[in-house]
């Protein structure tokens, strides 16, 4: 058994560890029942209003839901900005900018006087124990504002609303964006029941069958798990394959020690290991004749972003010493080729562990259903996906290899986030309707 392998077992017991009614408070991998029990079936229709916090962007959104076209419309949206110290500084700046936001977007959308429902994208690990009801875990990625682990966001969110006192809003729907993802993408093809994310953070979603969801009561049918597969490896269990520049990364993080595995995979992170990597080469005198520089020394100078621009096939070697120069460092040709090598590994890497984990949840699904073949969709967003000129390509190939006996398609999802919230909501009601009818 290779040390891929040993992983991608230590995963598949990792979902059960989270699944499970005793085991699940001290699991890495939390698998968060998310209470969305069913996919669009293309009657749900309206006017709903959506955020989106924990991307690249925080963003406000009218979405409308045509039921006839089968059509889900971005009316409009607006970009606001969050401010680095708030997304360190207290959870009540935070969730009365937000509410700020909202209500400059409705009086500018003329949407003032109406109560619209609302999904909020709010994409954290948050324990669900309704769709309205959601209590951060902890925060991950770039946030760490006070007092709002433990808390329900949802309250936290009505309670900025009423200080203002200005306008109301109509139920509300807590959605993960791995959640919105495979929801927008379920609206075209159903058979979608896979969301996963690989941008600033990564994260995958799937449909589980009641029956193994044992926190939740009720045997029948399936419920959406939000698995937060990011914090795979935080009891240890990926020790045998984290470098010594993983190591140092998560050490000189804003949370030590959490989310180990979206360290090694993800846009916030992979700058920074190949910085780490090129500043140890060049001590070692493999790199720069042995020189560094001040930019290249400095944390965070080597963006995500310049990796896809280092691969790109046909600019790529333009583009790697326009960045190369621009840090203030001196190369030769062998040195831009040792700076693509070393990008083309650690973006491998990242798309190899997203694939091993994808594998493990398709097989689990196909085993689920005692299936001698699966044909299934995942939807997917995330800029290190959606940008990174060969990513997504060496995932399709590494899931192939893995899961041969599964049949999958990607989808790029349009606008999960917004579009896939405004769905959640609209299947919420349109259930809750059953319910009341
Ligand atoms: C982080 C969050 C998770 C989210 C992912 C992608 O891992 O904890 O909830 O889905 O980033 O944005």
């Amino acid at each position: 058994v290779t040390l891929f392998d040993r992983n991608l077992l230590i995963f598949l017991k990792d979902l059960d560890l989270g699944l499970g009614k005793n085991t699940h408070h001290r699991a890495a991998v939390k698998m968060l029942p998310t209470f969305v029990r069913a996919t669009p079936d293309g009657t749900e229709k309206g006017d709903f209003l959506a955020l989106d916090l924990g991307g690249t962007n925080f963003r406000v959104l009218h979405v409308r839901v045509v039921e006839e076209e089968q059509k889900v419309l971005k009316m409009d949206s607006q970009i606001c900005a969050i401010p680095k110290e708030m997304m360190l500084g207290t959870g009540e700046q935070l969730f009365d900018h937000i509410a700020a936001c909202l209500g400059d977007f409705l009086i500018s959308q003329n949407l003032k006087g109406q109560t619209l429902p609302l999904g909020f994208t709010f994409s954290f690990p948050c324990e669900q124990k309704e769709i309205d009801k959601s209590i951060l875990i902890r925060w991950t990625k770039g946030f760490n504002c006070s007092g709002v682990e433990g808390k329900d966001v949802v309250k936290l969110l009505k309670e900025a609303i009423r200080r203002r006192g200005d306008y109301d809003i109509g139920s509300v729907a807590m959605v993960n964006d791995t959640v919105g993802t495979m929801m927008s993408c379920g609206y075209k093809d159903q058979s979608c029941e896979i969301g996963m994310i690989i941008g600033t953070g990564t994260n995958a979603c799937y449909m589980e069958e009641m029956r193994n969801v044992r926190r939740v009561e009720g045997e029948d049918g399936r419920m959406c798990i939000n698995t937060e597969w990011g914090g795979f490896g935080d009891d240890g269990s990926l020790k045998d394959i984290q470098t010594e520049f993983d190591v140092v990364v998560d050490k000189t993080s804003i949370n030590p020690g959490v989310h180990i595995f979206e360290k090694m995979i993800s846009g916030m992170y992979l700058g920074e290991i190949v910085r780490l990597l090129l500043v140890r080469l060049a001590e070692n005198k493999l790199l720069f004749k042995g020189q560094t520089s001040e930019a290249l020394r400095t944390p965070g100078t080597f963006e995500t972003k310049f990796i896809s621009e280092i691969e790109e096939q046909v600019s790529g070697l333009e583009n790697t010493q326009i960045i190369l120069t621009k840090l203030g460092l001196k190369w030769n040709s062998v040195d831009c080729g040792v700076v693509r090598l070393v990008c083309d590994t650690i973006s491998s890497r990242s798309a190899d562990l997203c694939a091993a984990a994808l594998a493990t949840i398709t097989n689990r699904i196909r085993t689920n259903r005692k299936l001698a073949r699966l044909k299934t969709t995942v939807g997917v967003d995330g800029t290190v996906y959606r940008k990174h000129p060969k990513f997504s390509e060496k995932l399709r190939a590494t899931v192939r290899r893995l899961a041969p006996e599964c049949d999958i398609t990607f989808l790029v999802s349009e606008d999960g986030s917004g579009k896939g919230a405004a769905m959640v909501t609209a299947v919420a009601l349109r259930l809750a309707h059953h319910i009341l009818i």
